[in-house]
This record gives structure tokens, sequence and C-alpha cells, in this order.
């Protein structure tokens, strides 16, 4: 081995990554920087990867393709995994991934190399993603394999080395942030029973302390939104700007013991005002535009590619086949939401679409019904058919089984009853 290409994020861990893959390799490192957003992209952080040790330092930009071939698939599915975490971590795994291995070509690098632990989704989501783009590459987890240095063993490490670190507080907490979500584990967290102190949130306000409710609306085409409060926006903008606005209301805590990949039951806390809301908004809009088959069916694609997201599959045959029926699916979704923002709750209060398969004459009360009330009694007359049947032959349900109340079984003894005569003057 001879060269090795490393996830670098500018921060202790592996800074001390780059020196000691050097000394226990013998190899040359450069280091590879992928900026999602969120704010976390350290100052120089070139500078410190070469100082630390790297021959070269790459830096990427990648929100506008996390947020346009990542994130906008799954609002289009409306994948969430576990019906509440909206994969902010999960999704960037591949695709700094997919910047690895296409860094390791240009340097003809032998291996690539990430600062995961042995213990959570993230190295799996690593090391699968890799190996599926070039299973020739060798991928190597320092803290998997012997790195395993305290904290303040880590900073003895680096000072004797001269690599240039910043020491800030320790942080309780181990947090994980790009531009769709902050995800934020460990410490006191790991008690599920624990109420999340203050200091877990960066993003979103105390609910109690956001100021009054405000509705915005979202503007949809294909299933992704393309527009804020009337004002087109390009997709990292109007994420970056609906973070802000959602998180003053307090939107977007998510709170959660989650099944991890690795058999473990783990207690999660996320940030995601932005994915809240358009997630929300989306899913009302579908209700509008799309039939109650594709709606229905919609839901199992939703959790099979939550799954496989969360999972680290992101490059099988499976994956990129629901991503395609997703897309599809998401043709007519097309319109505008009505949103609340409301201490910690983005309510939908509305939503239209020329699409829209809602039709006013067939729902209303009014006078201008046109739907046929009398053609009712043919549809159920079909519609009960085999129930009667079911029932005339076997009996309603319940009765045979020696159960101790049936369907059959006299209600009215059992349940308090009041009993009106009319007065016998009235009957006449
Ligand atoms: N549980 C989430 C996931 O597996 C988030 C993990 C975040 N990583 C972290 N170091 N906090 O996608």
């Amino acid at each position: 081995m001879k060269k090795v290409v490393l996830a670098y994020s500018g921060g202790l861990d592996t800074s001390v990554a780059v020196a000691w893959l050097r000394e226990q390799y013998n190899v040359e490192v450069v280091t590879l920087t992928v900026d999602l957003g969120g704010g976390v992209l350290k100052e120089d952080v070139d500078r410190r990867a070469i100082s630390a040790g790297a021959s070269r330092a790459y830096v990427v930009d990648g929100k506008e393709r996390f947020v346009r071939d990542f994130c906008w698939p799954h609002v289009q599915a409306g994948a969430l995994y576990q019906g509440v975490y909206p994969l902010a971590t999960a999704m960037a795994r591949p695709l700094i991934a997919q910047l690895l291995v296409e860094v390791a070509h240009k340097e003809g690098a032998d291996a690539v190399a990430h600062g995961c632990t042995g213990k959570g989704n993230d190295q799996v989501r690593f090391d699968v993603a890799t190996h599926a783009l070039d299973p020739s590459l060798a991928v190597i987890a320092p803290m998997r394999v012997g790195m395993g240095l305290s904290r303040e063993q880590e900073i003895e490490y680096a000072k004797a080395r001269n690599i240039e670190i910043t020491i800030s507080k320790e942080s309780i907490y181990s947090i994980d942030v790009n531009l769709w979500g902050r995800s934020i584990e460990a410490g006191i967290l790991e008690d599920p029973w624990t109420a999340p102190r203050e200091d877990v949130y960066r993003w979103t306000v105390d609910p109690d302390r956001a100021p009054a409710a405000v509705e915005i609306v979202l503007g949809f085409e294909g299933g992704v939104p393309v527009s804020l409060d009337g004002e087109r926006m390009d997709p990292v903008a109007l994420v970056e700007k609906l973070h802000v606005l959602a998180g003053e209301h307090g939107v977007g805590r998510v709170d959660h013991v989650e099944d991890r990949l690795v058999g473990i039951k783990s207690r999660e806390i996320y940030e995601a005002p932005a994915a809240t809301v358009i997630h929300r908004a989306h899913r009302a809009l579908e209700g509008l535009t799309l039939s109650k088959d594709t709606l229905r069916f919609n839901r199992i694609v939703a959790d099979e590619l939550a799954q496989l997201t969360y999972d680290g599959l992101w490059f099988s045959a499976l994956h990129r086949d629901l991503r395609a029926y997703a897309a599809s699916s998401q043709r007519v979704v097309s319109g505008d939401v009505r949103v609340r923002l409301d201490h910690g709750n983005a309510i939908v209060v509305g939503r239209r679409s020329p699409l829209s398969l809602y039709e006013k004459s067939l729902a209303t009360y009014e006078a201008d019904d046109t739907y046929d009330h009398a053609a009712a009694v043919g549809f159920i007359e079909i519609f009960g058919l085999p129930l009667r049947t079911e029932a005339a032959r076997h009996g309603a349900v319940g009765r045979h089984y020696g159960a101790a109340w049936t369907w059959t079984d006299p209600l009215l003894e059992g349940l308090p009853t009041r009993v009106f005569d009319a007065p016998s003057a009235a009957v006449k």
C-alpha cells in the first residue's frame, strides 16, 4: 500500500489519523473534506491537513449535489427511517464515499480511510459504498484497528508532531451535522428516560420561547420544493432559508430510540427544521394529487428506501429502482402548501394544485352536489357482498371460538342505557 485518501473533518480524531496512518502503514496520505453545509466546515481545513502531514488536501463543496441527488429523492419518496429520522447523516455517507473513490482514482491511491468507530452505522455505510464502487480499494478505519487513543492521548500525540489543532471544550455529545440535519447522541442522552437538556439543541429554539406563529407557502414541482413564499430558489438556498425560519419557531426536534444496523438500540436526538417542514408539506400535497392506491403503495416504497439508505445500501440496484419509481410517481406532485409554524409544530393549513384530484362538486354537502347518492346503494350491495357471504356461512366472526364475548351476544344488557318513553298523550 502506497497512498490512502482519508475523509477529513479537520477535528482532533482525523488530524491524528493523518499522522497515525503515515506511521502505521508507511503511506502517503491525501485528505478529502466535503462541505455539506450546516456551518461545520473548519476554517483553513486544508492547511490543517497539511500540518498534520497530508501530502495534498482536497476540499469539495458538495452541498448542491447533496440536496439535489440525495435529499430530494428522499423527499419524493417520503422516506423517514422508522417514520421519524430524515436520514441526514445516512445520506451524507454514500456521497462522501463516492467522492473518496473519485479522489482515490485521480490520485492512484490503493485505499480510502475514515474516522468511524466500530460500533455505529457510519462505518458500514462507508465500507459498503466504497466496495460497491470499487472492490479493489482497501478501507481503513483507524479507530477500528488500533488507533483507540483517549482524548488526552490524542492531544499529546498531535502536540508531539506539531499538528495544528484547536482544543475546544470537549463536547459531551457525539454530533454529526450537515445542512439537512444535526444528529446528537451519547453522554446523558444514553438514558432514554432523561429528557434532553437545552444544550443539545443549536438550530431550534425552545418551542416555549418561540415567537408568534407564522404561515409560509412552499411551492413544489415534481415532488420537490422549488419556492418559498412565492420566491423561486435554488435547492441549497431554499433549505438554508427554511432552516432558519423553522428553527426560529422551534420546529424540527426529534427524540427517538432507534434501531442501528449493528443490532443496538440507541437514543438519538435530531434537529432537522427544514427537512421536517418539507416532508410534512410534501405529504400533504401528495394527498391532494395522488390516488389512494398510489398513496398506499408509496408508504411501502418509503419504508423500504429509508431502510436501504439507513443500512448503507445506496448503491444497490433496489435503491436505484425505488428512487426511479418514487421520481416517476411524483410527476403530478406540483402545487403549493401553506404551513403554519407554531411553537414547535409545522401544521399544514392549506394546499392547492393545478393537478389536484380533489373535486369540490363531489365532496360538497352544499346544493351544487353532483355526487349520485342513489348509486351508493348499488355500490354498497356489491362492496358488502363478500362480508355478507362470510357471515352467512361462518356466522359473525368470533362465535365458534368459545370466546366469552361474541359479536352476536346482546350488548344492550351490559351497556349503560337510557330509555325515554313519549308521554302517552303524544302517541296517537
Ligand atoms: N443514528 C444516526 C445514523 O445512524 C446518526 C449518527 C450520527 N453520528 C454521530 N457521530 N453522531 O444515521
